[in-house]
């Protein structure tokens, strides 16, 4: 199947115009300063009638750092992006935009769990409640709806268990209440999901992940329409501060150079491991929106263009023994986050919530290692704990 979004992101990514004010420089320099002067007063007044378009102090706009954010914007199609310092950074912003004390926000229970801590722990002591619901349930999300409901929150796919949400579908139900949808996009990246085309109102991301795509640097991005950026902008985002560095932000581009290029791998490599996982007698069930088998199969071909290589499987191999497997992994590091080039590996209890007997979830991602040595090195583990 043909991709046009990948094909368009290619450019996107990988074309500067020829920039004589950088002498042709083929990347654009690192402004790695703090202010921006002006040579007269009339055109420092000038900059400051138009604070956050002009490059005034980099706790505002930075042209490094808005050159990314030009790039992520159209990558997402949204009117304008702001970097942050992390993807927690953007997150937090992004829900402190669209709710005050007293409000209500709707959440899928299965959101990356810092952020759900962050609604359903750290908001309270503003009164802001939150309701956390199983997102695939569209019943469930209107059962949840209360007068003052202001956000719904969503991530598709979810982590660790990757369900799929329908994401027009609850874009509908927000639409008709009024409220804010922000949705959590860094799995699919927008080179394979563009929620905003759905109506979501902003997407926000972890650039840590594959956009960064090299594991050596933090960072976060809000998309959307200027409606809900302007107020972003001029509130959270210059008020608490948590900006993207230039330093950073070059470091992001630079990864952003090869995004459509990895994605294709990624998705090409995460199948084939999980496709030979599925085959293995001691894989109980596999969490992959990419395989048939997922329930949500249908909608997420509908949805995403293509996946991630971030997956989970489920077994009733008790999770000491699953530990002792992960360390006899040659090429997989354990260890948390994901998207960049190396392999991944964490294990989990299965939530007593989730129905069946007991079991351990093992999450997996998938790096740029030859998916050869990757599935022979996953065999070979299975093999020693059976030994
Ligand atoms: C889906 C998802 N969203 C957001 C984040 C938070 O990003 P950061 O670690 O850059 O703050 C993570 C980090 O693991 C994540 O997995």
């Amino acid at each position: 199947m043909e991709n046009n979004r990948l094909t368009d992101a290619q450019t996107i990514v990988a074309h500067d115009p020829h920039d004589e004010r950088h002498y042709g420089a083929v990347t654009q320099p690192i402004y790695q300063n703090s202010l921006f002067t002006f040579n007269s007063y009339d055109r420092f007044l000038e900059a400051m009638q138009d604070e956050i378009g002009t490059s005034i102090y980099t706790r505002g706009t930075n042209p490094t750092v808005k050159e990314l954010e030009h790039r992520l914007a159209k990558l997402e199609g949204g009117e304008e992006a702001r970097c942050f310092a992390s993807g927690m950074a953007a997150i937090s912003a992004s829900i402190l935009s669209a709710v005050g004390a007293g409000d209500h926000i709707v959440c899928v229970n299965e959101a990356y769990g810092p952020a759900v801590q962050f609604m359903g722990t750290y908001l309270t002591r503003f009164q802001i409640e939150t309701t956390f619901v199983d997102g695939t349930d569209l019943g469930a999300i209107e059962a949840a709806i209360r007068e003052n409901t202001k956000l719904i929150y969503l991530e598709s796919p979810t982590s660790l268990f990757f369900s799929i949400l329908d994401i027009p579908a609850i874009v509908g139900v927000a639409k008709r209440i009024g409220a804010r949808t922000i949705i959590d996009n860094t799995w699919a990246t927008p080179c394979y999901q563009r929620p905003l085309e759905m109506g979501v109102d902003l997407v926000v991301h972890s650039l840590t992940k594959y956009i960064g795509g090299h594991s050596d640097a933090l960072g976060g991005a809000v998309i959307g329409r200027s409606e809900f950026m302007k107020p972003l902008i001029k509130g959270e985002f210059m008020l608490l501060g948590g900006i993207m560095t230039p330093a950073n932000a070059n470091l992001m581009m630079r990864g952003l150079r090869t995004l459509p290029l990895r994605m294709e791998k990624y998705q090409q490599q995460g199948l084939e491991v999980a496709s030979w996982l599925e085959k293995h007698p001691r894989v109980t069930k596999m969490n992959h929106p990419g395989l048939p088998s997922h329930p949500h199969y249908e909608l997420a071909a509908k949805l995403m263009s293509g996946t991630g290589s971030l997956f989970s499987f489920e077994t009733t191999v008790p999770i000491e023994t699953m530990r002792r497997w992960a360390e006899r992994l040659r090429y997989f590091r354990i260890g948390v986050s994901w998207g960049g080039y190396e392999s991944l590996v964490t294990v989990h209890p299965v939530p007593r919530s989730r129905p069946g007997p007991a079991r351990t979830l093992v999450r997996l991602y998938i790096g740029l290692e030859s998916v050869d040595d990757i599935i022979l090195d996953l065999q070979e583990a299975f093999a020693g704990i059976e030994a």
